[in-house]
C-alpha cells in the first residue's frame, strides 16, 4: 500500500509572528498593511486584532513539531513566505518571456546568473530560517508539503490600500498586474533552488479563487485588496494559471519533488433541487469555483474569457497532484447574474446552511454550526474529493478543520470527514494524505484571534500551547490505531 500521509497545516502569516520581544516581525507583505489600516479597523472590516500578537511559530518552531510528532503524523505542511525571503522588489532582474497566440506567457527563462542576482536580492537570514525549520522536520521523520503562496504577497507587488483607492494608477496591482507571474517564477525558482533537499512536495497557490472572490468580487468582507471589479477578477483567475504553470516548469528544473496547487473544492447543492433555476445555480457555482482551476491546470481547458468557451492550451496543463481543502459545502440559490461580465456567477449562499449559517447555532437540516457559523457537512468532503479524483491525480485533503474553541464539535467532526474520505477511497479516489487545520490555533484572517481552530488553543499572553484533549486523542487515535468503529468518536 502507499503511504498515507497524516499531517497538519499551517500558512506563514496566520501562524509565524507573535513574538513578545518582537523578533520575527514581516512588515514586508500586503495582508500586514492590510489588518493595520485604519479605514479597515473603523469600518469593521478587519477585526484590529494583529499577527505580531499572535502564535509565535517563527520561534516555537521546535515545540510545534514535537507536538505534531507527538500526534504520530508524518507529513507536516507550512508556506515560506515570499516577502521574508524577498523584502525588496526583484523586477530589476532579468529573466525572458516568451508569449503564445494568446498573448498568454508560455515560457520564462531562468538562468543561471538569474539564480545569482536573485541570490544577492534575497534576506539570508530568513532563507536559514526556513531551512532549520525544514531540516529540523526532516529530523523528526517528517515529509514536508511546502506552498509558495498562501495569499499574502510582498508588498512591492501589492499593495492593497493604495489598489483600493485606484486600481489603474496603483503601482502595486498585485496579481492584477501580469508582472507578478514572472516575479513569482523567479520567486518559485529560486526557493526550489534553495531548498529542493528538504522538500518532498510543492504546491505553488494556496485557494486562488479565495483571492478572486473575496479579494475583487465582495468589498464587504475584508479581504484585500477590497474592491468590486470584474474584470480584474478576470484577470487575476488567468494570471493566477499562467503563474502556477510557469512556477510549476521553474521548479522542476531543480526539484524531482511532485509539484501541485491546492485549491478548496465546495461541492455546492441546489436548494430546491426541483427548481432547474436552482440546479443551475449549483452548476454554475461548481464551474466557476471548482472547475476553472480544474479544467486547465489539468487538461489544459481553459475558459479565457470566462464565458464557458473552453479552449485548448496545453502549456497550462501542468500539475502532478490536486490539493483539497474542505470545510463545508455551499447550497445555493439562483439569481439574475450579478456582473454582465461574469455571467457565470449567477448563485448565492442559502442562508443557513454552508458559509451563510449562523455562529454555534443549527442549519435548516439540523446539522450543527461552528464558533464561524459553517454547516458541519461531512458528507461534503466525499462530494468534494470525487470531483478532485475526476482529474486522474493523487488528491491530498491539505485543509480540514473548524472553528470550536470549546471543541465540543471538533472531535465528531474529525472522525465523520476521516470517515467520508476512506469512503472516496474505498470508491475509487485516489486519496494519499490528509491534514488537519490546525495544529494551533491560528490568526483568521480579518476575523483575528476569535476564531479558534487548533487541536492546541494557543494562550496569547504566554504562548503556551494547550492541548483541546478530546481532540488531540481523537486525532492520535485515527493516525496511529485507525478509526475504530462507528460511535467511538471522542
Ligand atoms: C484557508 C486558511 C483559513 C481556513 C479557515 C482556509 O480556506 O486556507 O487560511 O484559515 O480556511 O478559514
Amino acid at each position: 500500500m502507499k503511504e498515507f500521509y497524516w499531517g497538519v497545516v499551517q500558512s506563514a502569516f496566520q501562524f509565524e509572528m507573535g513574538d513578545p520581544l518582537r523578533r520575527g516581525i514581516d512588515a514586508r507583505s500586503d495582508w500586514w498593511q492590510w489588518v493595520r489600516d485604519p479605514f479597515n479597523i473603523k469600518n469593521d472590516l478587519v477585526s484590529g486584532d494583529l499577527p505580531e500578537d499572535g502564535i509565535n511559530n517563527y520561534e516555537l518552531y521546535e515545540i510545534d513539531h514535537r507536538l505534531a510528532k507527538d500526534l504520530g503524523l508524518n507529513a507536516y505542511q507550512l508556506t515560506i513566505e515570499w516577502s521574508r525571503i524577498f523584502p525588496c522588489p526583484t523586477f530589476g532582474v532579468e529573466a525572458e518571456v516568451e508569449r503564445d497566440s494568446y498573448g498568454l506567457i508560455k515560457r520564462v527563462k531562468i538562468k543561471k546568473e538569474t539564480l545569482e542576482e536573485l541570490d544577492g536580492l534575497a534576506n539570508h537570514f530568513e532563507v536559514a530560517h526556513y531551512r532549520a525549520v525544514l531540516k529540523n522536520l526532516k529530523k523528526l521523520g517528517f515529509s514536508t508539503f511546502v506552498t509558495l503562496n498562501h495569499q499574502t504577497l510582498p508588498v512591492w507587488l501589492h499593495n492593497p490600500i493604495e489598489v483600493r483607492k485606484n486600481l489603474e494608477e496603483a503601482g502595486a496591482r498585485g496579481w492584477v498586474d501580469e508582472r507578478s507571474i514572472v516575479e513569482f517564477v523567479k520567486f518559485s525558482a529560486y526557493v526550489a533552488w534553495k531548498f529542493s533537499d528538504l522538500v518532498d512536495f510543492w504546491a505553488t497557490f494556496d485557494e486562488p479563487m479565495v483571492t478572486v472572490e473575496l479579494g475583487y468580487l465582495a468589498p464587504y468582507v475584508g479581504w484585500p485588496p477590497g474592491i468590486l471589479n470584474p474584470n480584474a477578477a478576470k484577470k487575476v483567475i488567468i494570471h493566477q494559471m499562467v503563474a502556477h504553470a510557469r512556477a510549476y516548469d521553474a521548479i522542476k528544473e531543480f526539484s524531482k519533488a511532485p509539484v501541485g496547487i491546492i485549491l478548496n473544492i465546495i461541492p455546492a447543492y441546489p436548494l430546491n433541487p426541483r427548481d432547474e433555476r436552482d440546479v443551475k445555480a449549483a452548476e454554475n457555482y461548481d464551474y466557476f469555483h471548482n472547475r476553472l482551476f480544474l479544467n486547465a491546470l489539468n487538461d489544459g481547458r481553459v475558459d479565457l474569457e470566462l464565458n464557458w468557451e473552453e479552449v485548448k492550451i496545453d502549456h497550462l496543463a501542468r500539475n502532478d497532484w490536486i490539493g483539497n481543502n474542505y470545510y463545508t459545502r455551499e447550497v445555493v440559490r439562483w439569481i439574475e447574474p450579478k456582473f454582465k461580465e461574469l455571467p457565470m456567477v449567477s448563485f448565492v449562499g442559502a442562508e443557513g446552511y454552508g458559509y451563510s449559517g449562523n455562529p454555534m447555532g443549527v442549519s435548516p437540516d439540523n446539522n450543527p454550526t461552528s464558533d464561524f457559523g459553517w454547516e458541519v457537512y461531512p458528507k461534503g468532503i466525499y462530494d468534494s474529493t470525487m470531483i478532485a479524483a475526476e482529474y486522474g491525480k493523487p488528491v491530498y485533503i491539505t485543509e480540514n478543520g473548524i472553528a470550536d474553541s470549546k471543541d465540543i464539535l471538533r472531535p465528531r467532526y474529525i472522525v465523520s470527514h476521516v470517515r467520508e474520505l476512506f469512503r472516496a477511497i474505498e470508491n475509487g479516489a485516489d486519496v494519499r494524505g490528509y491534514f488537519h487545520w490546525a495544529l494551533t490555533d491560528n490568526y483568521e484572517w480579518a476575523m483575528g484571534f476569535k476564531i479558534r481552530f487548533g487541536l492546541y488553543e494557543v494562550d496569547l499572553i504566554t504562548k503556551e500551547r494547550i492541548p483541546r484533549r478530546k481532540s488531540v486523542e481523537t486525532y492520535r487515535r485515527i493516525v496511529t490505531e485507525g478509526l475504530g468503529d462507528e460511535n467511538d468518536s471522542s
